[in-house]
């Protein structure tokens, strides 16, 4: 059977990530994370004094940035963790310092030509799926199924809010949906690579939908592939 290419892209804190992981577990494929690259660099350079006043340096990220290695691997319970530079960094950048470094890290144009190519390159032979920004009208503009995911900020802001207490690295809601809401604007915004919603692609908005209405929902979507509609 073909192993199909699926982009899950969307709004920040929509449930991308656990769709997709979902996916790839039942369909026995590869997730792949590929806002945790942008968040992996955006920590190297916040670690490494290349960030400063909310801007870049980005002649000093340039020189750097071949020297430097965004790994993903799997740990003991199969959970893929991300690994800068060979340190497991999968916790500190979820935090809310990486996260408001990230719309600015991801806006450089050579970081994303880099990061799009290592994208590709793990892709290779398919049976993958990905979540992201510009999966879908990017990195894959011929992904077998795309979707799109949205929902409220405020819906949205709640579940980071409730997930970051869970982990015990609590803020403050406020700040959370501040920052959720600056994104969403940020990512829209950017000359490169913009957030918008491929032609092709098959729109969720997952607001009021429980995870079990939603794992129906994209099982059927891609059942509709692999079969056809029937
Ligand atoms: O999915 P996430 O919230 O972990 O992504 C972190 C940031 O990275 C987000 O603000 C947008 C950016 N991003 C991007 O520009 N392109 C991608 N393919 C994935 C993420």
């Amino acid at each position: 059977m073909k192993k199909l290419i699926i982009a899950v892209d969307g709004f920040s804190s929509c449930g991308k990530s656990t769709m997709a992981k979902t996916l790839a577990k039942a369909l026995g494929y590869t997730y792949i994370d590929s806002g945790a690259m942008y968040r992996a660099l955006s920590l190297y350079c916040l670690r490494n004094g290349l960030m400063k006043d909310g801007s870049i340096d980005e002649p000093a990220l340039m020189a750097v940035l071949d020297g430097i290695e965004i790994k993903f691997k799997k740990n003991t319970d199969g959970v893929s963790q991300t690994y800068l530079n060979g340190e497991n960094v999968e916790n500190e950048i979820r935090n809310l310092e990486v996260s408001n470094a990230v719309s600015i890290v991801s806006a450089v144009g050579f970081v994303r030509k880099a990061l799009v190519t290592l994208q590709r390159k793990l892709s290779v032979g398919g049976g993958v799926v990905m979540d992201g920004r510009d999966i879908g009208t990017v990195v894959f503009p011929n992904a077998d199924l795309k979707l799109f995911v949205t929902a409220d900020s405020s819906v949205r802001a709640k579940r980071r809010y409730d997930e970051l207490a869970k982990k015990g690295q609590p803020e403050d809601f406020e700040d959370i949906l501040a920052n959720i809401e600056w994104r969403d604007k940020l990512d829209q915004a950017r000359a490169v690579s913009p957030l918008k919603k491929a032609d092709d692609a098959v729109v969720l908005d997952n607001g009021e939908m429980t995870i079990e209405e939603q794992d129906a929902w994209l099982l059927d979507q891609v059942n509709r592939k692999i079969y056809g509609n029937h």
